[in-house]
């Protein structure tokens, strides 16, 4: 079977078990093709709570499956290989974070959507890339504790200086990997492009952009821009898709290691594989998880997403 009559295939299968496609923008091209929904982690979990389908499929990482089955427990929540995980949600347990609240109990503190279930129980807000400062800047409380990046925090912390923002030593394999010397390089390659990044690459990195923000927020600036070329910092995913989305434009990978192999691990063989036998990757998490991880969910739904 090539790929367009798998995709063809699963197309049909997926009408014929009722069960709903949704892709995160980091996945490879064929698999957004055959998705019904792609979008950010955030858009994703709440299009998902709003399909009437039982069983959703999530072509994603872990914890992006696990925010959906937070916000629609009723929903049979598959997640398209079960090794794919985001290295970032890994790096802080409950266990290490309960110890730094002890630390600092004056502190609010805000988990990134890219933490595990099990961690968001114990935070108390949670922020997405495209909701962070809004969220932040509503905080009463002037101290916050920020959880896993240490990079998209300090992009917060900059642009809420009234915050004091206390950060710790996580953050993205991927974003954070990219050096001033790959954006001096990219930037003398194509002297008229803008440079877009993600808050998860390094602070330098971001004050050297003419935009730094969410993966959607990258797309919008670059669609609605008058500009004409694009040195595109984050998943080169979102380079791929731009350049399908507008052909008239030109969108370069800021580096070829921009690559998140957690994201890319799902192949169009898994997807039709599950529609195929109805089985794959359960996400099962228990009551009270679901209740208290939801709490910080829903405390940033909110304060406006
Ligand atoms: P979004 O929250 O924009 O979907 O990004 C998730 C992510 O993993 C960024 O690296
Ligand atoms: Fe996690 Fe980074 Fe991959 Fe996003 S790009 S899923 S933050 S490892």
């Amino acid at each position: 079977m090539n790929i367009a009559q798998m995709q063809q295939e699963i197309l049909r299968l997926k009408k014929e078990k009722g069960i709903c496609i949704f892709a995160h923008c980091y996945e490879a091209r064929e698999i957004c093709e055959i998705a019904d929904y792609v979008g950010d982690s955030y858009q994703l979990s709440v299009w998902a709570a709003q399909t009437d389908a039982r069983t959703v499929l999530m072509c994603g990482v872990r914890f992006m499956a696990e925010t959906m089955k937070i916000l629609s427990p009723e929903k049979r929540v598959l997640l398209s290989c079960p090794t794919a995980g985001c290295p970032m949600a890994e790096q802080m347990d409950k266990e290490m974070i309960r110890r730094v609240r002890e630390e600092y109990p004056d502190h609010t503190v805000v988990a990134y959507v890219n933490t595990t279930a099990a961690l968001k129980t114990i935070c108390d807000v949670c922020v997405t890339s495209a909701s962070a400062v809004k969220i932040c800047s509503q905080i009463e409380n002037d101290k916050i504790l920020f959880i896993p990046d240490c990079n998209l925090g300090a992009f917060v912390a900059e642009a809420l200086p009234e915050k004091k923002v206390k950060l710790l030593n996580g953050g993205c394999p991927v974003h954070a990997a990219v050096t001033m010397e790959e954006v001096q390089a990219a930037k003398a390659r194509h002297p008229e492009a803008k440079l877009l990044v993600h808050p998860e690459c390094r602070p330098e990195i971001s004050a050297a952009a003419d935009y730094a923000g969410s993966t959607t927020g990258i797309m919008k600036y670059a669609k609605e821009s008058d500009a004409k070329e694009f040195i595109i910092g984050t998943e080169i995913s979102i380079a791929e898709h731009l350049q399908y989305d507008c052909p008239d434009k030109k969108f370069y990978p800021l580096s070829p290691n921009l690559i998140c192999r957690d994201m890319k691990a799902t192949t169009l063989a898994d997807v039709y594989n599950i529609l195929k036998t109805g089985e794959g990757e359960e996400i099962e998490l228990d009551a009270q998880t679901i209740t208290d991880a939801r709490r910080c969910i829903d405390a940033m739904i909110a304060m406006g997403g």
